[in-house]
């Protein structure tokens, strides 16, 4: 037997009504708050994520699933889209109509990572970008969505974090105030620290290795290192947040796993999750576009990690909306026939309708009305015909009533309501 290659997935059909729940409610949202809908391909030109997430990074250096076509360009499965979606903005000149400009995009991302628990070789994001605008209350706008997004879905136990990478004035002094702090912590660094150490010192704020983390716990913060206008924009974000009532934290060991990122950057954790805790992360990046070819235009975003989300729900949600389900137990031939009509009525309004296309017994038919979990059976057979009634059973009460062949159809959906036995969608904070 040929298995699912190690990191992959399925996710079965039982499962999917949560993910179906989760993409609807989050399209809702993003739609509301002025987004469009991106479709970007899965597959990119390698040297796109070299220069924008950062060569020097764990993804780029070790996870991305990359190949060369027959043509001799390397080609990578995209490990994120934020990448992509910039490549768009430039490529269809988005900014030349408006360059305000929200878009998202929701789809496989491809890690070579070591797989585990909550960590995937393909995994879902939702991926929400916004462009032009340098306001730090764009910043804590998408902040804002996020977090309405997870108390829309009713998570509890998670925490946002946030930080301020600087920019290209400020930042330099922190990697320098830093190289000078690990200038003599060589002993107590990973061979790969080591290296980040010249080239990359910040990245060394997200090594896993013990000695490396405990190290850091002294490092300097750069929130201390922030220059007056890098201060002014992250005070205004938490200001923001402080009035639309968003709890946060300040994590200044926040350096997220990507080199694109300048002032703020934040991410949401879940406890529940254990190891692999982030549930979404993002921030501002305001050198990607010019740095990928494009004009001078900021960027802000974040991405939702959709198969940790499900995780976490499946262990809260209580119950979806469930449609009702008809099966229509027929018995001989001309009933078979009839049936057959009124299981294609039904479904055209958007009922959900099964019958047994094999000629069973009325027992065996009702067995698998059982399997298929249906609300009602509809019988009917020769008998029925004749006398100008079906038999309409509710599975649950066990209850049977007679409805006339004359306007089945009709009579039936308005004896049968959609059972809702789910969540409501309103905001809870
Ligand atoms: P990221 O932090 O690399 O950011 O990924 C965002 C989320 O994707 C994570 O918080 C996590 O939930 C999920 N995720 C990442 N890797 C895996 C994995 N191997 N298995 C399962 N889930 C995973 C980005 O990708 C940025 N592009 C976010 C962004 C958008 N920044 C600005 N705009």
């Amino acid at each position: 037997m040929i298995k699912l290659v190690r990191g992959f997935k399925d996710i079965l059909p039982t499962e999917t009504a949560l993910w179906q729940y989760v993409e609807a409610t989050v399209r809702e949202l993003l739609e509301d708050f002025g987004f469009a809908e991106l479709r970007i391909p899965i597959l990119e030109k390698t040297e796109l994520f070299a220069r924008s997430i950062g060569a020097g990074t764990d993804i780029v250096e070790k996870e991305m699933y990359t190949f060369t076509d027959r043509k001799g360009d390397s080609l990578t499965l995209r490990p994120e889209a934020t990448a992509s979606v910039v490549r768009a903005y430039i490529e269809h000149k988005f900014y030349a109509k408006d360059p305000v400009c929200k878009l998202y995009t929701i789809g496989p991302m491809f890690r070579r990572e070591r797989p585990q628990k909550g960590r995937y070789r393909q995994f879902y994001q939702i991926n929400a970008e916004v462009f032009g605008l340098h306001d730090p209350r764009a910043d804590a706008e998408l902040i804002l969505l996020l977090m309405k997004f997870m108390n829309r879905l009713d998570l509890s136990g998670i925490v946002l974090h946030i930080n301020s990478l600087g920019c290209h004035k400020c930042r330099p002094h922190f990697k320098d105030d830093l190289k000078t702090f690990l200038a003599n912590r060589s002993e107590q660094l990973c061979s790969d620290c080591l290296r980040r150490r010249d080239e990359n010192p910040l990245r060394i704020f997200d090594c896993k290795v013990p000695t490396c983390k405990e190290t850091m716990t002294d490092a300097p913060s750069i929130l201390d290192r922030l220059c007056s206008k890098c201060r002014s924009h992250f005070n205004t974000v938490q200001d923001v947040l402080k009035m639309s009532h968003i709890p946060y934290e300040t994590n200044h060991r926040l350096v997220r796993g990507l080199d694109y990122y300048t002032r703020t950057t934040f991410e949401v954790l879940a406890g529940a999750l254990g190891a692999q805790d982030a549930v979404a992360g993002g921030g501002r990046y305001d050198g990607l576009v010019k740095a990928l070819g494009g004009p001078d235009q900021p960027g802000v975003g974040f991405a939702i990690g959709v198969d940790r989300l499900i995780e976490l729900l499946a262990g809260q949600v209580q119950g979806l909306e469930k449609r009702s389900h008809l099966f229509i137990a027929a018995l001989g031939v001309r009933a078979q026939d009839r049936a057959f009509q009124w299981v294609q009525d039904f479904r055209m309004q958007r009922f959900r309708t099964e019958m047994d296309l094999e000629d069973r017994s009325l027992k065996s038919q009702m067995r698998r009305a059982d399997k298929l979990e249906a609300s009602y059976v509809l019988i009917v057979g020769d008998r029925e015909l004749d006398e100008g009634a079906a038999v309409l059973r509710n599975m649950t009460t066990k209850e049977q009533e007679r409805v006339p062949l004359r306007g089945l159809v009709g009579f039936v959906v308005s004896r049968i309501k959609p059972t809702t036995t789910g969540r409501n969608n309103e905001d809870r904070r």
